[in-house]
């Protein structure tokens, strides 16, 4: 049997190459809005359909959940969670920042990520207990204190109703660091936190598929994630904060000082929606 890491990487190479021959090749009939600014492109479904092939092909028996519709359950302990385009948005517009991300859940853990970049050939892969790499390469998380970091994070606009928080907590974080970044991929600002590009991220309002590759490569590099409280129900809530320790710290700090008073109900609401 081939090893998961293989076939995940196998699926993410086969779906990234896919990606790129149809990048710049969307027109507005191609755009399909699944919910308010939630798009959805013949490429999302085709890759998704591309990701579970291949994986199914090794593991039958397994569960899967993927963004654009796939679900198998069951009683089978590995659960494969698949966003077959992280930044959509970037790709309709034919700017050069997406990703495929796929993670694989035993029970309640991810235990391997992988995370590829198609347009700069990068490859983020990790397995749980053995490190994480960047194209066959280790990676490890940045030092930088969190008065020097360069932060990634995601702007609420699925979540409208908690962008004044989500701007207080952006205005404070922006204040003490040295600069922020909204690049469109949230597969890929943890894979860039990982590799030390960033120092931290943070963002609300995600689902499962964009972050369970993301933080098993966090965590394998020595940073930490979690959710807004510094719990660890960021997958379920899609709320999270990623950083190296100090940072994560910081943004931990913050997001408790600003999201203190509402974030159960606000967790609450977003798990139930
Ligand atoms: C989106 C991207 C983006 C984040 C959004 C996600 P999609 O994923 O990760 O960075 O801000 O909330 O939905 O829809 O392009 O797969
Ligand atoms: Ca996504
Ligand atoms: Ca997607």
């Amino acid at each position: 049997m081939p090893e998961f890491i293989d076939v995940a990487i196998q699926a993410a190479r086969e779906a990234g190459r896919y990606l790129l021959e149809n990048r710049g090749k969307i027109s507005p009939e191609n755009i399909d809005e699944k919910a308010q600014n939630d798009f959805v492109t013949f490429v999302d479904q085709n890759s998704e359909k591309m990701i579970v092939e291949t994986i199914l092909s090794h593991f039958p028996e397994h569960k899967i959940l993927a963004e654009e519709g796939t679900r198998r359950s069951g009683e089978n302990a590995f659960r494969w969670i698949i966003d077959p385009l992280d930044g959509t948005k970037n790709f309709i517009q034919n700017i050069p920042e997406f990703s495929v991300s796929i993670a694989l859940q035993q029970n309640e853990e991810i235990i391997i990520g992988v995370v590829y970049d198609p347009v700069h050939d990068e490859l983020f892969a990790a397995e749980e207990g053995s490190g994480a790499t960047c194209n066959g390469k280790q990676m490890k998380i940045s030092t930088r204190p969190f008065s020097r970091a360069l932060i990634a994070t995601g702007f609420p606009f699925k979540f409208k109703e908690y962008l004044p928080k989500y701007l207080l907590a952006f205005e404070e974080v922006f204040l003490k660091c040295s600069g922020m970044r909204r690049m469109g991929s949230a597969a890929l600002d943890l894979s860039h936190t990982a590799l030390g590009r960033f120092e931290g991220f943070f963002e609300l309002g995600l689902s499962m598929w964009d972050i369970a590759a993301g933080s098993l490569l966090i965590q394998e590099t020595g940073g930490i994630v979690t959710d807004f409280r510094g719990e660890n129900h960021f997958l379920d809530t899609g709320f999270i904060i990623a950083g190296n320790p100090e940072v994560h710290r910081a943004l931990l700090e913050v997001t408790k000082h600003h999201f203190s008073q509402t974030i159960q109900n606000l967790e609450k609401r977003h798990h139930a929606g």
